[in-house]
């Protein structure tokens, strides 16, 4: 409901000041991710796939080379236990194992590298190995895990040899590949790589999140920087990131703030020029319409009157035509003068010239309870100079008598309250002070949609001629408020 100030004007400078923008982003804008989440979630997914990638190749390397060397220990096994086979076949009788011996197999084929020996009797039955004399190896090594050998999933490769002697079917001996010493050896090596690789990653994360943190406190300070421009300081600045492309920017920005700035004190000293103009201008036709056209109306009157005096002394049969029309004359004389009272009114209020601006006020508060002494009108005035420039005094008094007009004949209102001061601590970063016009009714407020006639059209303009902000609005008893702020610029 309240009138913004953004409507197009010819003189149009930006308003002193707005609402000021929201703290928090809005909710389109803080539902979308932030640059430093968006950036480590394509790292992570990158860093995934690539894990993804790297374990797939690692793994089919694994078989292959499992697969491989289980095939080349396999055949290996397979050629030295067929020639101790044959040995055994050929001399029984010079010490070779007898029957129940096989468990006495040479130890050095027992323990191959990636195969197991199984023996079997005639029967099929397995034979136990006597032990080797030599503890099993072990170097202490977990392994891999089950999954990882699922994972690597080599396939079974084992060969059968029958063992002879004298011709009859001794045993049989089952060379198996074992594909764990070369898992292992593949899983020890994928585990070390995981490690390095996931303490880079952390590393990288960590240092792209410190970055991206001071990356998003600069786009930050840019932020604030842009809603201290809305708000139309421009002497804000922005400090120089580290960052050479930010820097860039930021030089930038401050450029613009700075052609802003100056931008702003020529469309200001433009205005208040533009401004000054128009009063003089208004304070020479009323001095026209007061010198010139005041006397020779007031002499166009005499003579009909004195016209009047003279019908009313001769004879005749027009004597009743000539006074009645000298009459008329009169009349239509006195309404013109009246207009021309009113309109030297209108154009340029006397009081100013005479008074200072809040006895011009006061005075003109009187005259409306003079008028209506019914109705309160009350006038808070708060610290305030005798004068502020013609085009800022006359501004000032004109919004009074507009708002206060309004009140009587669009909100019928039995009490309003004109407030004027300058407003301490709020002159902007170049000094000078600001003027605060409020002017409150206890009517039933503005209604819903304004139609705006000429009123509240011309105190914008001239408010914002001034550089000024203007508002119409509710105020918070529910009547209608009506606030203009006029910055006034320290004297140069
Ligand atoms: N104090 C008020 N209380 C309620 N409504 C108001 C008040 N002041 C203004 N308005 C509303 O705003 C409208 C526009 O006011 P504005 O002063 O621009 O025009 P006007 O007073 O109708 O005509 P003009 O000022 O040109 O003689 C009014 O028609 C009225 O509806
Ligand atoms: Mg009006």
């Amino acid at each position: 409901m309240s009138l913004p100030d953004a409507l197009p004007s010819p003189l149009q400078p930006r308003p002193v000041s707005r609402p000021a923008p929201p703290a928090q982003p809005s909710a389109t804008v803080g539902r979308r991710a932030s640059l430093r989440v968006r950036v480590l979630g394509v790292v992570v997914a990158i860093n995934a796939a690539a894990a993804v990638v790297a374990g797939t190749v690692v793994v089919h390397n694994a078989r292959v080379a499992a697969e491989r060397e289980m095939t080349a220990s396999v055949e290996m096994a397979e050629r030295m236990v067929r020639e101790t086979a044959e040995r055994m076949a050929e001399a029984p009788e010079a010490g070779g194992p007898a029957a129940g011996e096989l468990a006495n197999w040479p130890v050095h084929l027992r323990h191959l590298r990636h195969v197991r020996i199984v023996i079997e009797d005639a029967q099929g039955r397995p034979i136990p190995l006597k032990p080797s004399g030599s503890r099993e190896q072990d170097d202490g090594d977990a392994g891999a895990p089950a999954w990882f050998a699922h994972l690597v999933g080599v396939s079974e490769v084992a060969r059968d040899i029958e063992v002879r002697i004298n011709g009859a079917r001794f045993g049989r001996v089952r060379v198996a590949g074992v594909p764990d010493d070369e898992v292992d050896e593949v899983w020890e090596d994928v585990s070390d790589f995981a490690v390095v690789a996931i303490a880079v990653n952390a590393a990288i994360l960590l240092a792209l999140y410190v970055a991206l943190g001071r990356v998003r406190s600069d786009l930050g300070r840019f932020r604030n920087a842009l809603g201290e421009l809305e708000q139309n300081r421009f002497s804000c600045r922005v400090d120089l990131p580290r960052t050479r492309e930010l820097a860039e920017v930021a030089e930038r920005f401050n450029e613009l703030a700075a052609a802003l700035a100056a931008a702003r004190a020529e469309n200001d000293r433009l205005n208040a020029h533009l401004v000054t103009l128009q009063e003089d201008e208004r304070r020479q036709i009323a001095s026209e319409l007061h010198d010139e056209l005041g006397p020779l109306m007031f002499g166009l009157k005499a003579g009909a009157e004195s016209l009047a005096r003279a019908a009313a002394e001769a004879e005749g049969p027009a004597k009743a035509r000539i006074a009645d029309r000298t009459h008329g004359l009169v009349g239509i004389v006195e309404r013109m003068q009246a207009t021309n009272r009113r309109l030297l009114r209108r154009i340029r209020p006397a009081a100013l010239d005479l008074l200072s601006l809040r006895e011009a006020i006061s005075s003109l508060l009187a005259d409306f309870r003079q008028h209506d002494p019914s109705r309160t009108f009350l006038l808070a005035a708060g610290p305030l100079a005798a004068h502020y420039c013609a085009a800022r005094d006359a501004t000032l008094y004109r919004c009074v008598q507009e708002a206060v007009t309004n009140a009587l004949k669009h909100g019928d209102a039995r009490a309003i309250e004109v407030e004027i001061g300058e407003v301490a601590g709020a002159a902007g970063p170049e000094g000078g002070v600001l003027l605060r016009l409020v002017v409150t009714d206890d009517g039933p407020g503005p209604p819903d949609r304004i139609v705006e006639g000429l009123g509240l059209a011309g105190m914008r303009e001239r408010v914002r001629a001034l550089g000024g902000t203007f508002r119409f609005e509710r105020g918070p008893k529910g009547g209608a408020r009506f606030v203009a702020e006029i910055s006034v610029p320290p004297p140069s």
